[in-house]
Formats: C-alpha cells, structure tokens, sequence
C-alpha cells in the first residue's frame, strides 16, 4: 500500500511542478522551491543539480550535482539523511540558507540546511542561489553581481566538498573560518552517506596531503615540492593537461588543480583509492591516470622507522644507509614493522664531539612523514644543511620549492616514517649518518656505481644554464607582454559584428586594410595559403596585422559568412592563431589575425640554419602544442572542426615558439561544414592527407590525425614527406628503419644533439599509430595527447601506414567527370609546401 502511496504522490507532484514552471535555468529563488524531479542546469550545461536516487532499487532521494551529460554525480547535500520517497524540495531562506523540506502528512520537516552561512545576517538584498558552470552552487545576495571574483557569496557547496574535488575548487584549509575543506568517500557506491576513507590536507608540522581511514593514517601524498605532492608519483601527463598550485600563507593553506579544456577531477572511491580522472570523448567515459594506492610500498610506513621502500626490489623493504634491522630475526621472517636502528652513534650525541657526522642523499624518494618536521622557508640548500647540522635531534633535511607554496627547507626530527623510492616526481632526501657509516657508505657507492660523483658535479652548471635561460625566457615575455598591452588599448575600427551574447568581431575598413598591407603589394606578401595570399601588415599605431584574402571562389552570402566567421572568431586557445577581425567590402572579405614574427615551423624545419635553433624541448612541446590546438578543434569547440590542411607551414610559432594553428576553419567556409562525409572538394595538401581522402574524397577527424602523423614525423626528422609529388617518401622511409629497428636514425642530427631517448621513440611510435592506413585504427586526438606526454601510458604496436602511389590515383581523379571543378580547386589548395 506504502508503494501505491509513494508513486501517487509522485505523480502529482511531477505534474503540479511542471504545471508551475517549465525550466528553473540554473537559478533557485526564495518564492519558489525546487521539486524532487526539477533540476537546475547550469548556464553552459554542463552540471546539473537535483533528486538522485544512487540506487535503483532504494526510494531514499538525495539532493546532488552530476554532470549533466555524464551523469557522475560530484556532490550530495544529505548524504546521512536521505528522503524517504519523492516528497522533497531544496528551497532557500530569506537569510540565505538553502534547506531540504520533506512534507510528509502535510507538515513540512527540514531534513537537512545549509548549517549557519557565517554571514547570514547580512542580506539586505533577497538572496538567489546559481549553479555555476563550473559546478560550484552558491547562495549570493545580488543576483545581478558578475560572477567574478569581487562577488561575496553567502555560502557555496565548494566549501563543503563531498568525494570530489573539481577545477577551481580548494583542497584545505581556511585559516580564517577554520573551514577544513576535504572529500570523504561514500560508505558504498549506491550509499553516499560519509565512508571511512578521507582525503585532506593536514597542518601538523609541515602540510601534507594525507588519506585516513577511520582514525589512522592510510596513504600519505606528502608535503608540496613546487609542482606536485612528493609522494604522488604521477605522470607527466597529468602536468601538461592540468596546471597545480599549492598556497600555503597565514590565511589558507590548500592546494588547487585548473583545466583549460576539458572535464576533469579527482574522487575518492568507497575502497578507498583516489583517483584522478579525465573526459574523454570519444569514446565518452572516464579514464584515470593517476591512481593511488598504487603498490605495497603506498601503504603507510610500510618498512617502520629508518626503512625504505621499494616497489622493485625483493624484499621491498631496506634500511636507509648507515642504519640495520632494529629487530634482525623478525626482519629476517619479513616483519619490518619495528624498523631500522643506527648503526653508529651521531657524534653529537657524545660529550666533547665536534659534529663530524655528514649526510647521505637519496635521490628519488618519497619525503618522510612531516607531522613533527620544520619548515623554514628563508633557508637555502647550504643554510639548511648547516642548521640541520647544529640541532642534534635533526635527523635529515630536503629542499622544496618555495615559490609554489613549498615550505623552502623541511628538517626532520627523530624517526624518519614512510620513506619510499620512486620512479617519477621524488625528491632529494639528505639522511644525516655518523661520520663512520658515511666513509663505509661512500666507499660501497663508489665501487657499485663510479659515476655518481660526476652527478654532483654536473648538476650546479646545469642548473647555471638553466637560470640564464629563465632569465631570458623571462625578458622575452616581459617584452611581449607589453607589446600586446599596447595593442589592446587602440581600436582602429567602428563597426563590430555581433553575435548577440556578448561576443563582439570588429570589422575593418577595407582602407585601413589597404593602408597598412600597402595597397597588398607584393612586398608586404608573406605567403600564399590554402585559400588565399596572405599580407603582413602595420597599422596606423605601429601594430602588425596579418591579413589573409580569400580567394573569391567562396559560394556563400554575406549573412552566412558572417555566421561562419563568428564561429571561428569564438574559437580561442593557446594553440591556436587568434582572429582578430574581418574585412567584407567590394566583393572581398579578408580575415585580420595576430601576426607571428617567428613564421611558420616549415621555415624552421627545412631551413638548415634555423633548425639547429630548435632543441629536443621546444620540438617535443611544439608537438604536444599542436596535439592540443587539434584535440580543441575536434572535441573541445563550440563547433566541431576538422582542420583539412594541416601541414608545416599553417604551424605558426610566437616568440615563445609557442605552436599556433592558422587556416582552422577555412574549409568550412568553402565546403561546407559535414562532420563526416564525402565531398568532391579536395582541399589539402599532397604528402598530409589521408589514402582514405585522396582516393574517395572521406575526410573525417581521423585524417587530421594523419597529417598530425606526418607533421610529427617532420618535426622529428627535419624531412619533408613528400618533395616531390611522386611519392610518400618519409613515412616509407621512417616505416622502413622501425622494421629494421634503427628508428633513431631518423631524429633529426642524432649524432650532435642531444634529445631524450624515450620522448622520442614514443613520439615516433605515436606517429605511425597516427598514419595508419585504416581510419578506425586511428587514435582520436585526446589518445594521442596521454600517450605523448604520459610514459606509463601502454602504447599500442602501430600497423603498416596507408601508403598512397600518389600520382596514378592524382590522374583517377582527374580522369573523372568533375575534372574541372576540381582543378580549379587543385590550383587553389594544392598547392605545394614551400618556404613563406
Ligand atoms: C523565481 O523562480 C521561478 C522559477 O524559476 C520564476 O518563475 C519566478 O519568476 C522567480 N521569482 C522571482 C521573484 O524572481
Ligand atoms: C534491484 O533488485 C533486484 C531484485 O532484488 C536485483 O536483481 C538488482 O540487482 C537490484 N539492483 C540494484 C541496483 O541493487
Ligand atoms: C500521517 O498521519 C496519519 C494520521 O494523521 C498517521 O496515522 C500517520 O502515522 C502519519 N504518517 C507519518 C509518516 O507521519
Ligand atoms: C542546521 O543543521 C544543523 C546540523 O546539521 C543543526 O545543528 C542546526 O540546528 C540546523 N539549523 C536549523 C536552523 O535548522
Ligand atoms: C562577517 O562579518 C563580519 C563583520 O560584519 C566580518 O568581520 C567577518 O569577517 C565576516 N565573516 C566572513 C566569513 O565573511
Ligand atoms: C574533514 O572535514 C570535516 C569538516 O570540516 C572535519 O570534521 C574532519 O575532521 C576532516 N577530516 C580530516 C581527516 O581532516
Ligand atoms: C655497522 O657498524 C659495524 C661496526 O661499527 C660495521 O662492521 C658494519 O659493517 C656496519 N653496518 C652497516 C650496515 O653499515
Ligand atoms: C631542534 O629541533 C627540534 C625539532 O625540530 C626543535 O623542537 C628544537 O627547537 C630545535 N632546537 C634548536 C636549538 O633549534
Ligand atoms: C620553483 O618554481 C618556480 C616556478 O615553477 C621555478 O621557476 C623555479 O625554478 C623553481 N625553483 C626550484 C629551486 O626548483
């Protein structure tokens, strides 16, 4: 009977709801609650706020924020208290609080509130809670605030996270409130009320990132070195997709992650592992690539005090150098949980010593547990040494990085816990040993391992290197900065189109245009693209331009090349050349972009001179910058694009050698927009485009992944893949040394420079999984960017490439009836990779 009730009630409930309001938006106001079955949505659409059950086969409703599209949910307000059936609404207060209703018989209980916003008195205006776009829910009292910064909101669901931290949300502590900002997993994956499992950051000593379970200590992620957690071991793969900070001040101590494209997070699952995970789409599902517990040696102090741990090596607990078994027998039977002991005594614990002892170092390693360290941030590598030295219970000290939040130089005291080796991200531990264990342990290293020393020393001039290098770095982008300062502040031109949203494209005079390119003489030219030449030129106020006129075979209205041009004009990312207007007057239409003093990578490539400007690093983030421009193109764009003619010369480069992808979005405006399809326009570039494309004329994302292939191969080599219009040449040649294993070979002047080994085999390897012959077996750009910059990622053994006797199948097409249309088009967009 119970049941008949339930389902009654939720039927007219569901209809007196969708009787009163349609869509709520993403906004929830004090005169109207919202109904179990309503959600909010946010404002891009990407989260979504409402009744959830967990649990299909459970009445119990609890009130959440999911991805809209994917469904994970990523917050509950009343995870201990659900309600029972669908009688719930989550209405706001005038004061601000936003509470949970069950009406039941009539009366209404509030299950659940927002407990307390501090500030609640405050409200002069009527409050109004918004779903972000970033997730965040949060009760503001002008709901016509911006919602930038300088809004103060009344409460917001960031602060009480549940299992997941999102961008831009905080891990830690406000020292302030006292609010402690952590994410505890659910007791099971259908019940989210609190599990046992806690991730968060803890203030003892030096902060640490640390996961509890019930009352004890579970894993710990350490204390923050400059770009990570010291014991987090992750990826590089994590550092180019996800940028990390650590603030650690008098008012907040936490840590932050930021996305710049993409849905990303981390959740602590109810078996206790934390992850961290991305979207990927396609193939539209979660991947995690970073993921702990990750070995026995994750465990908590798995070797005691003074022992080491280490994943490879059987038994994978050691002591540290100049200490032994606390407990030989039962270390022996592999029970290591009283640890190690000194094996000879500090001299600073005997009367009348002088402080002979010295320090080893470890290099990889986790850093011990910080719960009883000191952290000082004003002491340097040598100052650390010298005050560990003089403090008799200082047992070792480590350097982070305090211009990220780090605490400068950490000083252990007594035991030291939970040390581990690790293969990525580990630190630099100095152990503090008497004077006679040191001389034993240099002895033993020199005759295991001669080079060691030569480590010492080559690391300080390195390390000179490398600062004049930031300093220059520094002054270039000092200098660029307020070039582009400068350009921002004039504007040259009245009239904008609009898109009505807020997004506004100006649009030139066709005499300022015709002023600055001199009249398009033939001096200012920089080169002719695919669908036009292109002019540099410099306006009245001294800022340089680039101007590309189309070629005039474009069939669309002036209307619908507008739509197109705003759809290009909104597309914005760090890989991508920036449009900053257009020109449509007299039967032209011109686009004005950014203009890169540096050119095009060909120029670089294919230039004997300028390519030993480029080294292995600026080659390596070249590639993965690419990567990124198209991954944005193809997934992560308002509207979809597949590029069509990536090649060499539409890789533009800044002065930071920064990749730009120019000519994006072209092929739209001359073919129309199909996401997938066959067209009778070969737009391209011979040596770039796909058998698939040249031979039926199918063009999808999968054959900008075969340019990307080939672009990399490029990069790598410094070849051109095809010279001539006879063959395939590079990939043939690059195919031929991997089969006969002599892949380096191909790294372009591998005998004079230096390039890192393993970046480039996965480099070459991502390549020819990018140009195999069959566009299924491609991977999608978001693949290609984890296996580039991800070495744990497993790749798979690329198939023989699509090879393409290019000249019989350029006559087929030739031989067929829209010969003429196409030729016109060949002239056009054919036209072969040269210099600019
Ligand atoms: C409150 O929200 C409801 C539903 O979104 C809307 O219909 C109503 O106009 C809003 N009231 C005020 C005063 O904004
Ligand atoms: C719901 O109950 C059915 C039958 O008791 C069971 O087979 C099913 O696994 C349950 N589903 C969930 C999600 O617990
Ligand atoms: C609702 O009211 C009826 C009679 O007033 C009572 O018997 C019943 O127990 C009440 N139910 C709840 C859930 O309070
Ligand atoms: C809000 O909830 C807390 C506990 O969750 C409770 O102590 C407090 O009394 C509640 N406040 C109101 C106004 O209901
Ligand atoms: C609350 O308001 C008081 C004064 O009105 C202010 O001192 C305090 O910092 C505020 N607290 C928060 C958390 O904003
Ligand atoms: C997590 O945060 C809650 C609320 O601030 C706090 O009560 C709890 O002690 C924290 N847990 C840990 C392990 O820091
Ligand atoms: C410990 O010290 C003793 C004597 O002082 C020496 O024989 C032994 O090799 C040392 N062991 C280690 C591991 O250093
Ligand atoms: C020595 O180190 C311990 C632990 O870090 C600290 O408590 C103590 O104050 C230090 N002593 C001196 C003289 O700095
Ligand atoms: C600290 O981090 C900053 C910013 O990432 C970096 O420029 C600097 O070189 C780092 N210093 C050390 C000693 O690692």
């Amino acid at each position: 009977m119970r049941n008949d009730e339930l389902i009654i009630l939720f039927i007219l409930l569901s209809a007196t709801a969708s009787d009163a309001a349609a869509t709520p938006g993403d906004r929830l106001n004090i005169s109207r609650p919202l109904y179990d079955g309503e959600t909010l949505v946010s404002a891009g659409g990407t989260f979504e706020l409402g009744f959830f059950s967990p649990d299909s086969n459970s009445s119990n409703r609890y009130v959440g924020i999911w991805y809209h599209k994917a469904r994970d949910v990523v917050w509950v307000a009343n995870g201990r208290k659900p309600v029972a059936g669908f009688s719930g609404s989550l209405a706001l207060t005038p004061n601000g609080e936003l509470i949970i209703i069950d009406r039941k018989n009539s009366t209404d209980v509030i299950i659940w509130n927002s407990s307390g916003p501090s500030n609640s008195t405050a409200t002069d205006t009527t409050p109004i809670a918004q779903l972000l776009e970033i997730g965040n829910l949060v009760v503001k009292s002008d709901p016509d605030a911006a919602d930038d910064e300088t809004v103060v909101y009344i409460w917001q669901s960031f602060d009480y996270p549940s299992n997941t931290i999102l961008p831009g949300m905080h891990l830690g502590w406000d020292l302030r409130t006292g609010l402690n900002r952590n994410i505890t997993s659910w007791a099971t994956l259908t019940d989210p009320s609190p599990g046992i499992y806690c991730l968060a950051i803890s203030l003892a000593g030096v902060p640490q990132l640390m996961e509890t379970k019930g009352q004890s200590q579970y894993w710990r992620g350490g204390p923050w070195v400059g770009n990570l957690f010291a014991g987090t071991q992750q990826a590089s793969a994590y550092q180019v997709l996800i940028s990390t900070s650590f603030v650690n001040t008098k008012e907040e101590v936490g840590y932050i992650f930021e996305v710049d494209h993409g849905l990303a997070r981390m959740t602590i699952y109810p078996d206790g592992t934390a992850q961290r995970l991305l979207w990927q789409d396609p193939p539209g599902k979660w991947s995690f690539f970073w993921k702990t517990p990750n070995d026995q040696c994750d465990a908590f102090s798995p070797c005691g005090p003074f022992g080491i741990c280490n994943a490879d090596e059987t038994p994978f607990c050691s002591c540290l150098p100049g200490f032994r078994p606390k407990n030989p027998g039962r270390w022996a039977l592999t029970d290591v949980s009283d640890g190690c002991v000194r094996n000879t005594t500090l001299d600073c614990f005997r009367k009348g010593a002088k402080g002979a002892d010295g320090f080893v170092v470890m290099n990889g390693v986790k850093l011990p547990d910080t719960s009883a360290a000191l952290g000082d941030a004003a002491l340097g590598l040598d100052e650390c040494r010298v005050k560990c030295l003089m403090n008799c219970s200082c047992t070792a000290y480590s350097l982070t990085n305090v211009t990220t939040g780090g605490s400068g130089c950490i000083m252990w005291a007594d035991e030291l816990i939970d040390v581990r080796v690790l293969s990525q991200g580990g630190r630099d531990l100095y152990v503090r040993v008497a004077a006679a264990d040191l001389v034993k342990i240099t002895e033993s290293s020199q005759s295991d391992h001669k080079g060691k020393s030569a480590v010492a020393v080559v690391v300080p001039i390195l390390g000179s290197i490398l600062v004049g290098f930031i300093l220059i770095s520094c002054l270039i982008i000092h200098h660029y900065k307020r070039k582009k300062k400068n350009s921002r502040s004039r504007r040259d031109y009245g009239e904008v189109i609009s898109d009505g949203n807020g997004f506004d494209l100006p649009l030139f005079d066709f005499e300022t245009i015709a002023e600055a390119t001199n009249n398009f003489s033939v001096d200012n030219m920089l080169g002719e693209g695919g669908f036009g030449p292109v002019y540099m030129g410099r306006k009245k106020d001294g800022n340089e331009i680039a101007v590309k006129r189309l070629s005039k075979s474009s069939k669309q209205g002036i209307g619908e090349f507008k739509t197109e041009i705003m759809l290009i004009g909104k597309l914005q990312h760090r890989n991508l050349i920036r449009l900053l207007g257009c020109c449509i007057e007299r039967q032209e239409r011109m686009l004005i972009y950014e203009y890169m003093p540096n050119q095009s990578l060909d120029t670089f490539l294919f230039n004997e001179e300028k390519t030993m400007l480029l080294n292995w690093d600026m080659r390596y983030r070249i590639i993965v910058g690419i990567a990124r421009g198209l991954l944005y193109l193809h997934q992560d764009s308002a509207v979809r694009i597949i590029h069509r003619d990536l090649k060499a010369s539409n890789i533009l480069l800044d002065q930071e050698m920064v990749p730009k992808i120019s000519d994006f979005g072209l092929a739209r405006i001359f073919a129309g927009d199909e996401a997938k399809s066959k067209t009778k326009m070969i737009v391209g570039t011979y040596g770039y485009m796909s058998p698939e494309y040249i031979m039926d004329g199918c063009f999808s994302a999968k054959s900008d992944v075969y340019s990307f292939g080939v672009l990399v191969l490029e990069v790598l080599s410094n070849q051109r893949n095809s010279s001539s219009e006879s063959n395939n040449h590079l990939v043939e040649h690059a195919w031929r040394l991997w089969e006969e294993g002599r892949t380096l070979e191909l790294v372009y002047g591998s005998t004079s420079n230096s390039f890192s080994i393993s970046e480039a085999l996965r480099c070459i390897k991502v390549a020819f999984l990018c140009v195999q012959q069959f566009p299924d077996e491609r991977p999608y750009m978001s693949s290609v960017i984890l296996m580039l910059t991800s070495d744990k990622e497993e790749l798979p053994e690329p198939k023989s490439p699509g090879f393409v006797p290019w000249r019989r199948h350029f006559e087929v097409l030739h031989s067929s009836s829209e010969r003429a249309e196409r030729e016109s088009v060949n002239k056009m967009t054919l036209t072969m990779p040269h210099g600019r």
